[in-house]
């Protein structure tokens, strides 16, 4: 038995410590992956599990309790990109159960901690627990002034924009509401609506979504505000942050009076008065549940009076007066047939499992995502094996393990040669922190096929080429095209001459061209045929080197042709310069060996050596030397008013500072706008300069 499958009552004390670190580390990385990047790597189900483990630990161990204990965190920290907006009225998470006797043990403790006796009832909400993600939506004088996510509980990301074009949230609250509101409740996305974008990601050769929930996660968390306008967002309140006055002194009041100001609450919200009628409801929701419009994983019990709930108060992170029902994940055995590898569009090899056709919660399952070689092996799956699978809302169910293997079972051997038509070597590279990932990738960057078009998008995007007229949909109608194919980015440059090359079937001609399309298109690609050095090197693709990485680049070797050099010889094994691009700030072996291996890949330098004859090349901007900032470290933070985040780092640079996202001993000032937090403190503890917007603008000037 490992120590992961021991029980926590098995454990000895030095099992226990090492158990509660393991598991800080992996609840940790599926909070990133769920929370970070809106992508998670197992259903809720198990990472609840996992959250149990660690609390039965720290329960029986108390003095092993780490400091940053999974136990104590709600969520993820604030994403970049975004304005942060700080709760004041922090938003916490609520307690699970997982069985009725979860469900009677909570509503005893309410009793207990109010002294009351059973017979002096105390009713309760019982809501449907929408899976979506929670918003905070403030509204002043009747306005909608800010609306954000929950973050970490304390500070969220500014994401008004992004809600205001929600239409089921109103923008403005009828006459006779309180001066202050803040409204909060569950943006989702309805399944039906998750299902037809999904159709078109797919039909677009685009990456589908998991699940409804992260598709609305993500589709919020667009820097743009017209792709979340695009994705039809809905909204169910169910609670509140700050209040100027009460407009109800029950759960249930509150609710109706968020429905009486214009908001959609959940209909099949009830107050009842037993732990019995609880749980009937809760079973009757989880028969309702397949087929609800939207997506849920529970049933929310509060306290229904206000009073009691203050009385109640909270935890560390939850509510005494609350807690999530949930419902157990939808299991079912099926044959495991046969593994297939996917390739992503970065190349990333993707195990998927092909089974026996099987129904669990009423929908048909014949595929498993099985992640990586680790999760094969961790699992300890062999072809021919009949597995447990576990479909948890998600609609790519996940292999939970074996349960019988027979004795003609064949064990799975991950592919070391791509299966696209170059055969490349498949390799397992070092994450940017130096250790092994466990993605293996196809070696053959832009030639592999699969990738191919998905690089290409790549490189006409908004920080590479951004060529005008040229974008992911026209990449996906070019690159199969017969007669005027984009397969390669020298096509693009090539496109006005093949076109004048094919007479009648010139582009002009076609449906969705004209004359005058057509010749902008030609102008845009034009007009990017000459390009900065470094958008060309992010362009590229080159696994690590962002549009950061990619600046770094430009502006150490200046030219085309000395970085050039520098990476074939780098991809020939030259020791010195390696050495010498490691040396670079923010450069690391990831990115030296990512450079290394690009160039050292001939299909990469054909086509780089294509594309190059087609450019001139700009040599790289030099930064200023004189400025006050010239050598200086900047790091940026809170929200920035009077410039965006992207300008006020352009401009830093090209003053000759170094722009930094984290605070250390090294920065030399740190410009803090608005709602600015831990790294204002940071600084001030390390006695950092700190200014403001205008004493950034008043330096610089
Ligand atoms: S109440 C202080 N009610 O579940 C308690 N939460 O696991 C605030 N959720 O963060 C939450 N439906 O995102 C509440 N009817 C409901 C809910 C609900 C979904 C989500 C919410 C919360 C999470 C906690």
């Amino acid at each position: 038995m490992t120590l992961e499958t021991k029980s926590v009552a098995e454990l000895s004390e030095p099992e226990a410590k090492a158990e509660l670190e393991r598991l800080a580390v992996e609840i940790g990385r599926h909070d990133e992956a769920y929370h970070g990047q809106d992508a998670p790597l197992i259903p809720d189900a198990e990472y609840d599990a996992l959250k149990r483990r660690n609390a039965e630990i720290e329960e029986r161990f108390p003095h092993f309790k780490l400091a940053d204990s999974p136990s104590e965190k709600v969520g993820a920290a604030v994403a970049e990109g975004f304005g942060k907006v700080t709760h004041r009225v922090p938003m916490l998470s609520l307690d699970n159960a997982f069985s009725d006797e979860d469900v009677r043990d909570f509503v005893h403790s309410v009793y207990r901690f109010l002294g009351q006796l059973p017979d002096q009832s105390i009713a309760f909400t019982a809501e449907p627990k929408i899976d979506g993600l929670s918003m905070s939506i403030r509204y002043e004088d009747g306005e909608l002034v800010t609306a954000a996510t929950r973050g970490d509980g304390t500070t969220g990301e500014n994401v008004t924009a992004n809600v205001k074009t929600i239409a089921e949230i109103p923008n403005r609250l009828p006459k006779g509401a309180p001066p202050v509101v803040e409204i909060r409740g569950e943006v989702y996305m309805a399944k039906e609506d998750f299902l037809a974008l999904n159709a078109r990601m797919e039909a677009e050769g685009k990456p589908v979504y998991v699940n409804p929930r992260n598709t609305a996660a993500g589709s919020l968390r667009q820097l743009d505000a017209a792709v979340t306008a695009s994705r039809k967002l809905k909204f169910f309140a169910y609670s509140w942050g700050e209040m100027a006055d009460m407009p109800a002194d029950t759960q249930y009041g509150m609710i109706e009076m968020f429905k009486a100001w214009g908001f959609p609450v959940n209909p099949l919200t009830v107050r009842l008065e037993s732990i019995e009628a609880l749980i009937a409801h809760y079973n009757e929701i989880g028969i309702a549940r397949a087929d609800l419009p939207y997506d849920i994983d529970g049933v929310v019990y509060k306290v229904d009076r206000l009073d009691l709930q203050g009385r109640l108060g909270f935890r560390s992170r939850s509510p005494r007066w609350a807690i999530a029902h949930k419902f157990p994940a939808e299991k079912g055995a099926t044959r495991l047939t046969a593994i297939d590898i996917q390739v992503g569009r970065t190349g990333a090899l993707t195990p998927v499992a092909r089974l026996e056709p099987i129904t669990v919660g009423g929908v048909v399952v014949t595929n498993a995502t099985l992640h990586n070689a680790e999760e094969i092996a961790r699992l300890g799956i062999k072809i021919g094996d009949t597995v447990q699978i576990q479909r948890a809302g998600d609609v790519i169910p996940q292999v939970l393990g074996v349960v019988l293997s027979p004795d003609d079972a064949v064990p799975f051997e991950f592919p070391t040669i791509c299966p696209c038509e170059l055969k490349t070597p498949v390799i397992r590279e070092e994450t940017a922190s130096g250790v092994e990932g466990v993605v293996r990738r196809c070696s053959g960057e832009f030639a592999c096929p699969f990738q191919r078009k998905e690089h290409l998008k790549h490189f006409v995007s908004r920080k590479a080429f951004d060529i005008d007229g040229l974008g992911e949909k026209q990449i996906e109608y070019f690159y199969d095209d017969p007669s005027l194919p984009i397969r390669q980015p020298a096509d693009i440059f090539t496109l006005k001459a093949r076109d004048e090359a094919n007479g009648l079937q010139r582009l002009k001609n076609r449906d969705g061209y004209g004359e005058t399309s057509a010749q902008k298109l030609f102008d845009a690609i034009e007009a990017r045929r000459e390009i900065a050095l470094d958008r060309l090197i992010f362009g590229l693709g080159i696994r690590h080197v962002g549009e950061q990485t990619a600046k770094t680049l430009a502006r150490a070797y200046g030219t085309w042709a000395s970085l050039h050099e520098a990476a074939l010889a780098i991809a020939a094994g030259d020791k010195a310069s390696a050495e010498e691009m490691d040396a670079l700030d923010d450069i690391g072996p990831a990115v030296v060996e990512a450079v290394g291996r690009f160039f050292g890949e001939p299909h990469n330098i054909a086509m780089v050596d294509a594309l190059v004859a087609e450019l001139t090349i700009q040599e790289a901007e030099k930064p200023s030397q004189d400025s006050p900032v010239a050598g200086l470290t900047v790091v940026f933070t809170g929200s920035l008013e009077k410039m965006t985040r992207d300008e006020a780092k352009a401009m830093a640079e090209r003053l000759g500072a170094k722009v930094a996202g984290s605070v250390s001993k090294k920065t030399d000032i740190l410009v803090a706008g608005p709602g600015a937090g831990s790294k204002l403190a940071k600084a001030q503890e390390l006695g950092v300069r700190t200014m403001d917007e205008d004493g950034w603008f008043e330096l610089v000037r």
